[in-house]
């Protein structure tokens, strides 16, 4: 068993780069599958959610070329629609967007219903109802779903609650069909812009991406032929943010854009700290105790339910007592018992919990629960006192590109260990 062993506290100065968005990019390697032709995809995060995804894409014929680790070219022109990724599709959550893309590729797909991290019960009701509005025929037995449209013709969707998945799994089921598509109460998170941008680069027509009304003018083709750079990880950069808070460091994170941060900037100068941006970088640092906070997550652009955990590693050591709402997720407080283990007092019921602030944390063992509680321990083992061991990487590795070469590399103390 593979273990993170982190020796603490080690206030994080330097500079680190960010990657590529992980929830971009595990939308826009399907996205490929609409395309007949070939494309260069740069700023790919190298996780292990994209080696994934490469692989779905290679078994149903497309052919992948490495140019370094971040770069790839895809030739989607010889798609094989029969191909069985059933089992392969299980192990993630977003292979999902295969059914939009498979739908639109090829008018029938069969996946196996998705796997992910356990956060709560995850339905994707409003992705059916949008593939079925559009003409699709969906019908889910054995645990694998399968669609069929013999036609798929553009109307307009409501969403109910404006999901990140079903926007953008309606979007690109929409991106080939008859007509014109409208998503109305669409999500709005980065992420799904940078797909809309991927899309039309490639000759796709959606505009109104970022706002809650997204129009499809559906296409005969996507040729491809260009290239498309990722955007930087939200989520990555707030979780350097956030340690740079917690382990009371200085750090400038390069390579993120700072707007789509504004929530985490906003919360860090009222809990005391210092965030100053310089162009496609933010300097962030904090040298004493941070105050309490109340903290809701919210869609795009309120606080990230994603770094929810991290948020309350720098709320475990704040001076009082601080609430965290979690407007997404019904099950995204596993990490508390985790940091109590390691001296935290945070008492959590629901969607919300109380953190009532210790001086410091005390190194220990613990387990991630999920990607985010992954990030979360790994911060709160950089600023505890003593050796944290934290288990349960595979978690980690999904969305997180050399997450321990990048902390080391601005004074941490962390080494991967094989367990017997
Ligand atoms: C995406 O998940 C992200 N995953 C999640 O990131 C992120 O937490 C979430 O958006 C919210 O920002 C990817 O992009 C691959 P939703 P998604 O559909 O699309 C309910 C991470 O750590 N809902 O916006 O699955 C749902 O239960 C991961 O990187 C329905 O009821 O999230 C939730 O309460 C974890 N029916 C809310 O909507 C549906 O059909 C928002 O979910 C779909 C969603």
């Amino acid at each position: 068993m593979k273990k993170l062993v982190i020796a603490g506290p080690t206030p994080l100065r330097g500079e680190v780069s960010i990657s590529g968005a992980k929830n971009a990019a595990v939308a826009i390697l399907p996205a490929t599958l609409l395309i007949n032709g070939v494309c260069r995809i740069e700023n790919l995060p190298n996780i292990s959610d994209v080696s994934l995804y490469c692989d779905i894409l290679q078994a149903l014929g497309a052919k992948i070329t490495w140019h370094n680790k971040n770069e790839i070219t895809i030739d989607t022109r010889n798609i094989n629609c029969n191909a069985d990724i059933i089992e392969i599709t299980r192990k993630f959550r977003a292979s999902y967007y295969l059914i939009g893309s498979l739908l639109g590729r090829c008018g029938s797909v069969r996946v196996g219903l998705p796997g992910g991290c356990k956060l709560g019960a995850r339905p994707i009701d409003l992705h059916i109802k949008g593939f079925e509005s559009l003409g699709a025929t969906t019908t889910i037995s054995q645990g694998n779903i399968h669609a069929t449209a013999k036609k798929l013709v553009g109307t307009s969707i409501y969403l109910d609650i404006a999901s990140v998945g079903a926007t953008i799994n309606i979007m690109l089921a929409s991106v080939l069909a008859e007509g014109t598509t409208i998503i109305d109460n669409a999500a709005k998170e980065p992420h799904i812009v940078d797909v809309a941008n991927f899309l039309n680069t490639m000759g796709a027509d959606i505009r109104g991406a970022g706002t809650d009304m997204i129009k499809i003018h559906g296409v005969k083709e996507l040729k491809g032929d260009a290239t498309y750079s990722i955007v930087p990880d939200q989520i990555e950069a707030g979780t350097f943010m956030l340690a740079a808070v917690a382990s009371r460091g200085d750090i400038i994170i390069k390579n993120c854009i700072s707007k789509h941060l504004e929530s985490i900037t906003a919360k860090l100068i009222e809990i005391g700290a210092n965030v100053e941006e310089y162009g496609d970088s933010l300097r962030v640092w904090c040298n004493q105790r941070p105050s309490k906070a109340v903290i809701k997550t919210l869609p795009y652009p309120g606080f990230p339910t994603d770094l929810q955990p991290q948020m309350g590693v720098v709320l475990a050591t704040a001076d009082g007592t601080s609430i965290i709402n979690e407007g997404i997720w019904e099950s995204r407080f596993q990490y508390t018992a985790e940091l109590n283990k390691m001296g935290a007092n945070i008492m959590d019921q629901g969607k919300s919990a109380v953190f009532d602030g210790v001086e410091s944390l005390v190194g220990a063992p613990v387990y991630s629960t999920d990607l985010r509680a992954g990030a979360a321990l790994i911060i709160a083992g950089i600023s505890a006192h003593g050796i944290t061991e934290v288990y349960n990487l595979e978690h980690i590795d999904r969305g997180y590109e050399n997450i321990e070469e990048k902390f080391n590399s601005i004074g941490a103390n962390i080494k991967r260990v094989l367990e017997d």
